[in-house]
């Protein structure tokens, strides 16, 4: 250490200085980047990822209302979770739906990555991760101290030629990829996992409950759950709740998971009314066909028409549709364009994406009107006339 390092409290200060000097001031222009003017009644909002329209839902805000009145439960780590726990009774009730002999909650996508990536990679196990995958499956990898490759997006060739080099490991992609709506090539990175003697890691955190039998998620719906060691998904998109879902193929994997994944034993369990919340939106997801029908149909729709003004969707084939946008300054812009036409879209932005790779995410959902969808559509008109 030399005496004339600045302690660190001023090199702190110095970080949180160039964000507002050099981000905020300098490459903003004093305007905000995530937010603008707060939306009104009529606006249409497609900066959620309540998919299914289901945050608010009747039947679900009854059994959250019906759990309160009963008190928060046992607020402690999961591994006291025993008996005839709802908790217990949920995951069984999730990981059926997600055709898994097994499953555990978590307490936030986050952490079901976070501690799942934790828990099974270690400085002898390679972690092979696609560059646009979320950003806690590396944070996983790295809180295991295991060696991390990141390859080319869905280029199974690039992965190849990674395991080729460093050896078996853990591959770990999304099903539907969060910044641009594009699917993974499931099917051959299954064939690919098997060839190589990797543990195969499939985020369906933007697939689950919109996709697949009663919305089983993709990769029930290709017929591969036995081929994928481990689903993780965050219950906040198509769940409209606060949790986190690792399904696995061995049921002896949860007690260790329980006790061994960081974030499940050092820090508290979800209180009794999410549980039960979750317990009740299970139901209404596998219920409510319609939503995933009108889902699906207003996100063909709105992806044909945003396509066909001259956007590169960058092969979304899904209910994310992204306005690639580039710079901080030119998102703000195209923002403020949607805003002045009443819609509301999602801004991307580094560390979420590479630098000058921002982007506003148009989340579709089951609740849009016709209306809502014309909308959107004469926005994304506005933007291509109006911007550059
Ligand atoms: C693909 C993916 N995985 C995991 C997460 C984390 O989920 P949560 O918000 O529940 O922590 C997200 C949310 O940003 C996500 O998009």
């Amino acid at each position: 250490m030399t005496t004339s390092s600045p302690p660190a409290a001023a090199r702190v200060r110095a970080r949180v200085e160039r964000f507002h000097e050099a981000r905020v001031a300098g490459e903003w222009g004093g305007r905000e980047l995530f937010f603008g003017r707060s939306p009104e009644a009529g606006d249409v909002l497609v900066n959620s990822n309540d998919y299914l329209a289901l945050a608010g839902d009747d039947r679900v805000a009854k059994s959250i209302a019906d759990s309160l009145a009963d008190g928060l439960g046992t607020l402690a780590s999961g591994v006291y979770v025993h008996g005839d726990h709802p908790q217990l009774v949920l995951e069984r009730d999730l990981a059926a739906h997600m055709h898994a002999p097994a499953g555990v909650l978590c307490q936030s996508g986050w952490d079901a990555n976070l501690g799942l990536l934790q828990a099974i990679s270690d400085a002898h196990t390679p972690v092979y991760v696609d560059q646009i995958a979320h950003m806690s499956l590396a944070a996983g990898a790295r809180l295991a101290g295991a060696p991390l490759h990141v390859f080319r997006h869905n280029d199974l060739g690039h992965l190849r030629s990674r395991t080729d080099r460093h050896g078996p490991g853990v591959i770990a992609v999304d099903a539907l990829y969060s910044t641009n709506g594009s699917h993974c090539p499931l099917r051959e990175m299954c064939d690919l996992a098997e060839e190589t003697g990797c543990v195969l890691v499939v985020d369906e955190s933007h697939s689950l409950g919109t996709t697949g039998p009663l919305g089983a998620g993709m990769v029930v719906e290709l017929g591969l759950a036995h081929r994928v060691h481990f689903r993780i998904a965050s219950l906040s998109k198509a769940f409209a709740g606060r949790a986190g879902f690792v399904t696995a193929t061995d049921p002896a994997f949860v007690p260790y998971f329980r006790l061994e994944s960081f974030p499940a034993v050092f820090s508290s369990a979800l209180p009794a009314h999410d549980v039960a919340g979750l317990s009740a939106t299970l139901e209404a997801v596998r219920a409510d066909e319609w939503r995933r029908d009108r889902l699906h149909q207003v996100s063909e729709w709105v992806r044909d028409e945003v396509a066909a003004l001259g956007f590169d969707l960058e092969g979304s084939v899904s209910q994310i549709v992204a306005l690639q946008t580039g710079t901080e300054w030119a998102t703000i812009e195209v923002r403020e364009l949607l805003e002045e036409h009443g819609v509301f879209g999602a801004v991307f932005a580094p560390p979420a994406t590479p630098r000058d790779r921002a982007l506003v995410r148009l989340s579709l959902h089951a609740g849009l009107g016709d209306d809502d969808v014309d909308r959107i559509i004469a926005a994304c008109e506005s933007v291509r006339d109006r911007w550059r």
